[in-house]
């Protein structure tokens, strides 16, 4: 018996082992095949667009939608009361906004004109990185940058009732903006991307143009009218966003003059824009 156990015991092993390699071997074609198929895709890949919301890679997909109606809710008081501020700055608060500007002078509209700056979506970008501070700042911080240069003012105290107002309006226009995604109208300068580069600018042909189209509204010497001052000791300073030249010329392209938008060509935008930005402002506060 010793015999005949002792030949079947290697073939058991033998038929294990061939078990174990043929097994081995599929695990190997496996292991081979992952990369090769991740490499290759024989299927062909879902479609990009429309974006899922919420996907903080595909983000122009989402469309330009304030809200219309005031929710009627415990928040509509702040949201009220942020509104008003936004659309009477100067007046409701000299103390800290010591130009004649209001925040809708440049956010035409309280901040919804898709081509005047628009701030919806603006409130889910933050806490954000800023390069003009080289920091990470919030909301009630990127607010008093334009408090202190827009309006060449003070900043409004981060924890004050008018403050938690304006958050409250910015948010709310910013209903239907998924956290974490960037709309392709926000941060394009003034909310259309200038589609050509910046032509060279000629402010003595735009002293011209100014004198013939801007004039009516914002005064012959900037000081403001109908519209508010372009410069001079009321206007923004020269710490201010719109105080760059690329900034100003495509504002003025898409809403200026504002009894016939889209009326100047970029050149002619650009020239009045240069010759704005070379008179006097106050200067940019110190940081
Ligand atoms: C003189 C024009 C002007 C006025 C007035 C103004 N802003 Fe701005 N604001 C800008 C410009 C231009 C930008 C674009 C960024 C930049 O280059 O500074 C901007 C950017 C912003 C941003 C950041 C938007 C983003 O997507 O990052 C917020 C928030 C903001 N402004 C709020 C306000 C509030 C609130 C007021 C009123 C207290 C105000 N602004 C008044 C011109 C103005
Ligand atoms: C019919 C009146 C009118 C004319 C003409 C006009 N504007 Fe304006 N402008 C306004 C008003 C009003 C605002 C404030 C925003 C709003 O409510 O539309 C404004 C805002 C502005 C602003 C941003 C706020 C500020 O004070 O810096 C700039 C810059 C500007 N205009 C430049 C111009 C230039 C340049 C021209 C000539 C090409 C021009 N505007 C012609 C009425 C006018």
């Amino acid at each position: 018996m010793a015999g005949p156990q002792r030949q079947r015991q290697p073939s058991i092993t033998a038929i294990i082992a061939t078990i174990f390699v043929l097994g081995l071997g599929l695990n190997i074609g496996l292991i081979i095949q992952l990369p090769k198929n991740q490499a290759a895709p024989t299927q062909p890949a879902p479609s990009p667009s429309p974006a899922p919301a919420g996907n903080a890679s595909t983000t122009t997909q989402i469309s330009f939608k304030p809200p219309s109606t005031m929710p009627s809710g415990h928040k509509a008081d702040a949201i009220k009361l942020g509104q008003q501020l936004f659309n009477n700055t100067h007046s409701m608060l000299p103390q800290y906004n010591l130009d004649q500007l209001t925040c809708s002078s440049c956010h035409i509209n309280g901040g919804t004109d898709e081509k005047a700056l628009p701030l919806v979506g603006a409130a889910t970008q933050f806490p954000d990185y800023t390069s003009r501070d080289k920091r990470v700042i919030n909301l009630s911080q990127r607010i008093n940058e334009c408090f202190m240069n827009s309006g060449n003012g003070k900043p409004l105290p981060a924890n004050s009732k008018d403050m938690a107002a304006i958050e409250a309006y910015l948010s709310w226009i910013s209903t239907g903006v998924p956290e974490d995604t960037k709309p392709s109208w926000i941060g394009n300068g003034s909310g259309s991307k200038l589609t050509s580069s910046l032509p060279k600018p000629d402010p003595k042909q735009g002293q011209v143009i100014f004198q013939q189209t801007c004039a009516v509204c914002h005064g012959s010497t900037g000081q403001g009218v109908s519209g508010p001052p372009l410069w001079g000791p009321n206007s923004f300073n020269a710490g201010a966003g719109m105080h760059k030249l690329a900034n100003m010329a495509a504002f003025v392209k898409n809403n200026m003059p504002a009894s016939n938008p889209g009326s100047l060509t970029l050149q002619q935008a650009t020239d009045v824009a240069s010759y704005v930005l070379a008179q006097p402002r106050p200067p940019k506060p110190k940081s």
